[in-house]
């Protein structure tokens, strides 16, 4: 990729190796600071929330499993894309086999509080469970931004481990911690860097005011012991096309570049939209050739069965 793109050195940092839990993915790493309390709540069952494709929900019935507990999971119809088995495969037929009750639920893309999220989390208490609610992609949740907080230690020692410094991080941003918690992680860190979301929600103005609350909770929770500056939280558009969960042309073309180049395999909803965001950007130099830059690879890959209708050619 580095060669041919012909400018800065692009390496990659992959949450979708992260786990042997159910292909891993961001939300396990995230999920990895809720338990503690979830089992200090002492509770029966995880409750959750995503679209029927959700990478998150999948990840959240995998820890459940793991845990020996229940999962509650509300799949609403986020994306308009018609492949006719589409609630069958991928993330939803593996949260289906680790056990997960799952429920269909007809309601458009909105990573806000859901009434549907909030019913399925009565009834369980109405049948004397104990519930934990877990938001979309445990992002709005008092330590949904620890994982990669954490995360951004990691890259600094694994840079001491290989002699290198990435200035730029080149990361997906939709529900937002993923984003928030590196940016607080980083803030830390006395180098400055550039961490760069490219949304993928095609409602941007969310993704920024997301990713902002979040970053200045989670450098609070972590005792950052100052306020984040504006400009440390930057949330590119541009990749996402008009709609969540529909790709474009340059979504496409970076899914199979990436496939062909470097045997990695993005998904048409995230990571091939971040990684159209970051070729574009090291082509045009806005990244310029001297960088290393560091992309995270958030997982995502069972969705892919749900897009059969691409890479037929
Ligand atoms: C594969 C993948 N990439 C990126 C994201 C975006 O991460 P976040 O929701 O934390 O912004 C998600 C989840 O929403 C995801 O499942």
């Amino acid at each position: 990729m580095t060669s041919h793109l012909g400018g800065a050195r692009v390496w990659a940092k992959r949450e979708d190796c992260n786990s042997g839990l159910a292909f891993g993915g961001n939300k396990t790493r995230k999920l990895e600071y809720l338990v503690p309390d979830v089992l200090a709540n002492e509770s029966t069952h995880l409750v959750s929330i995503g679209g029927v494709q959700s990478n998150h929900t999948r990840q959240v019935a995998a820890v459940a499993a793991k845990l020996g507990l229940r999962a509650r999971l509300v799949q609403e119809s986020w994306v308009d894309w018609p492949d006719a088995v589409n609630d069958r495969v991928g993330n939803i037929q593996l949260s289906r086999i680790m056990g997960a009750q799952v429920q269909l639920t007809d309601a458009d893309f909105d990573i806000g509080f859901k009434q549907s999220w909030q019913n399925a989390w009565e009834e369980i208490r109405a049948e004397g469970g104990t519930p934990y609610a877990i938001p979309a992609g445990a992002s709005d949740h008092p330590l949904g931004g620890l994982g990669f907080a954490n995360w951004a230690h990691e890259v600094a020692q694994q840079e001491r481990e290989l002699g290198v410094f990435f200035d730029t991080v080149v990361v997906c941003s939709v529900t937002g911690s993923t984003h928030a918690g590196m940016i607080a992680g980083f803030a830390e860190q006395q180098r400055p860097r550039r961490v760069l979301g490219i949304d993928a929600s095609a409602k941007i103005d969310g993704t920024r005011g997301q990713v902002g609350k979040i970053a200045r909770a989670t450098a609070e929770r972590i005792e950052l012991g100052r306020e984040l500056r504006d400009e440390e939280i930057t949330v590119l558009e541009g990749w996402a096309g008009e709609h969540y969960g529909i790709p474009v042309d340059s979504t496409l073309e970076a899914i199979r570049l990436t496939g062909r180049l470097e045997g990695v395999i993005l998904d048409p909803v995230y990571e091939g939209k971040s990684m159209a965001g970051l070729i574009d950007l090291v082509t045009t130099g806005e990244i310029g050739p001297d960088s290393n830059v560091l992309y995270a690879h958030l997982g995502g890959q069972p969705a892919l069965n749900a897009y059969s209708a691409l890479f037929r050619d």
